[in-house]
């Protein structure tokens, strides 16, 4: 613990930079797309979806080998024979999504007006299940990531491009999600934006840390720490406890509007899933 706070500490001063409060989502996303641009002027826009790896050429080489034997394959053909798995009453996914299911992760998170909710990819399967009478899957990891990181895998390739309709209430998710970001929390007292906004390319301890433009482009991710497969929820709960604050539960409406906030902020960006990270 106290190692932790004299790196944060040593991490220091933090940037000028916060989005501000009454911009538009488009405002919002030109100003942080020219944060980074001006941050990393090396990295080309496309490259952010490598995370650490866009901005790192010694930890980029590593991955790179990684990447020749990924280990997120055996998930993606797990997760396509689920998929292909009819349920119980004989329907199965592809009857739940648009196209079959087949290239059309990146269209998720999306903000649904009749229900009042963000949408992920994740709830979207776990709906589809309930709908046919089948138990939900856990969260976070297992079966619900491998069937994630295989839709994610068929839409390798297709362009980020969430959008923000003209709804007050989906407006409100959006600000919600962008309050999230930018909100200190935890013993640390540290937003999502400290880490991965004025800091990153810094170091904490051992680890560099990544820009959050392209953050969610390639989840679900293997991860080396884990030792499997993880949801982008998964995750968002190791950063809130890292800076000792209590995670919100996978899919709550807080990480679904995370989500919808760094899902936008990562438009434009080609979408990569499954992905390997340390
Ligand atoms: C104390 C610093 C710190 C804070 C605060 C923090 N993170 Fe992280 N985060 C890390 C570290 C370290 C990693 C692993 C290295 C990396 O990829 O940045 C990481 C990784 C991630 C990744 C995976 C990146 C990838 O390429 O796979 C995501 C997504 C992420 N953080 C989101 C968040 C969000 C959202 C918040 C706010 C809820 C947050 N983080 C708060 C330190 C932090």
């Amino acid at each position: 613990m106290k190692k932790l706070l004299t790196a944060m500490i040593l991490l220091g001063l933090l940037g000028s930079f916060t989005l501000s409060a009454q911009a538009t989502p488009q405002q919002d996303l030109a100003e942080f797309r020219d944060y980074f641009k001006n941050r990393f002027p090396k990295t080309p826009f496309n490259d952010y979806i490598n995370g650490v790896y866009s901005i790192d050429a010694a930890s980029r080489e590593q991955w790179e080998e990684i990447e020749e034997f990924p280990p997120y394959e055996l998930s993606i053909s797990k997760g396509e024979e689920l998929f292909n798995k009819p349920f119980a009453n004989g329907k199965g996914y592809a009857d739940c999504f648009p196209n079959g299911g087949i290239g059309i992760a990146e269209r998720y998170p999306f903000f649904d007006s009749k229900s009042g909710k963000v949408i992920t990819l994740e709830s979207a399967i776990n709906t589809c299940r309930q709908s046919n009478g089948e138990e939900p899957l856990g969260w976070q990891k297992g079966a619900i990531a491998d069937v994630s990181a295989y839709m994610h895998y068929t839409s390798r390739g297709n362009i980020i491009n969430v959008q923000v309709p003209n709804d007050p209430a989906a407006l409100a998710a959006y600000e919600r999600g962008k309050n999230h970001f930018y909100a200190k929390r935890g013993q640390l007292n540290m937003a999502c934006a400290d880490c991965h906004v004025y800091n990153s390319g810094n170091k904490i301890r051992a680890d560099l840390l990544s820009p959050a433009l392209g953050h969610v482009s390639h989840f679900p991710v293997y991860r080396s720490k884990w030792g499997g497969m993880g949801t982008l929820h998964r995750r968002y709960g190791g950063c809130n406890k890292q800076v000792r604050a209590k995670p919100y539960p996978p899919q709550s409406d807080e990480y679904r509007t995370l989500e919808y906030f760094t899902s936008y902020m990562s438009n434009g960006l080609e979408s990569n899933g499954p992905g390997a990270r340390k």
